[in-house]
């Protein structure tokens, strides 16, 4: 297969028809482990930042969360907002470049939640600054990456559309610093394997996930905004 490489823009304008159906039990066995650590979401305000095509976004607004979902792919969006649509939930969309300046209050928000976004960032300091910012006193962030001992996120993109969008791989370290530099405090660190349930269902589908079922693919932090850091 030859391998373009494109912008990431330009990677999630061909990507955003097929996203979903592309990593559906890396989907599932990543929402079944984080969406338990969010807790009751009701009135709770949520910025996701990154949001692509919603996955958390619609699913937190059906649970009672007041949700601003920005991304800077109008494709995403546009998948995202047909998916609200049909959810019958409302979202705040924005169409914005995270690597600008937030449009947002300080300490506004309860939760931010970044998800398969960061490794797309060279330097994550500016972002989790950010995200600090405008996350409310003892407000929750939630973080996740593709782990950086595997190449899978590339290779996700490789293996769909033969593109190569810009990737970085910073590791568990590089993102500990970076949220205590930040004056967050981590309250749980977590690596993301293939669940039982994701396995059963691949295999309903004739898909075998066994052999790779051992690795954590991802990884996720759980942070917190201390009252007295
Ligand atoms: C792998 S997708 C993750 C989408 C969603 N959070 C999820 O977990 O399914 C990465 C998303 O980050 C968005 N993104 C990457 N760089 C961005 C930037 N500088 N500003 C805004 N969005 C960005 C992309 O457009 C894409 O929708």
């Amino acid at each position: 297969m030859v391998i373009k490489t494109v912008s990431i823009k330009q990677a999630y304008k061909q990507w955003a028809g097929k996203y979903e159906q592309d990593l559906p039990y890396l989907f599932e066995s990543e929402s079944e482990k984080i969406m338990p650590l969010l807790g009751n979401v009701k009135g709770k305000r949520i910025l996701d930042l990154g949001c692509g095509t919603g996955r958390y976004s619609i699913a937190l607004a059906k649970k009672g969360a007041i949700v601003t979902a920005v991304d800077f792919s109008e494709e995403m969006l546009s998948m995202a907002k047909d998916k609200a649509k049909n959810a019958k939930v409302k979202i705040d969309f924005k169409c914005i470049d995270l690597k600008k300046k937030f449009p947002f209050k300080k300490e506004s928000f309860d939760i931010v939640l970044s998800m398969l976004v960061l490794g797309h960032f060279k330097n994550l300091e500016p972002m989790i600054n950010k995200i600090s910012k405008v996350l409310k006193l003892d407000g929750t962030c939630m973080i996740s990456t593709f782990n950086p001992n595997k190449e899978g996120g590339k290779m996700a993109l490789v293996q769909s559309l033969g593109l190569d969008a810009r990737k970085y791989s910073q590791t568990k370290e590089e993102y500990i610093n970076a949220i205590k530099k930040a004056k967050l405090s981590l309250e749980k660190y977590l690596e993301i394997k293939f669940s039982k349930q994701a396995v059963f269902n691949a295999k309903k589908d004739g898909v075998n996930l066994k052999p790779y079922s051992h690795k954590p693919f991802l990884i996720a932090f759980k942070i917190r905004k201390k009252i007295n850091f």
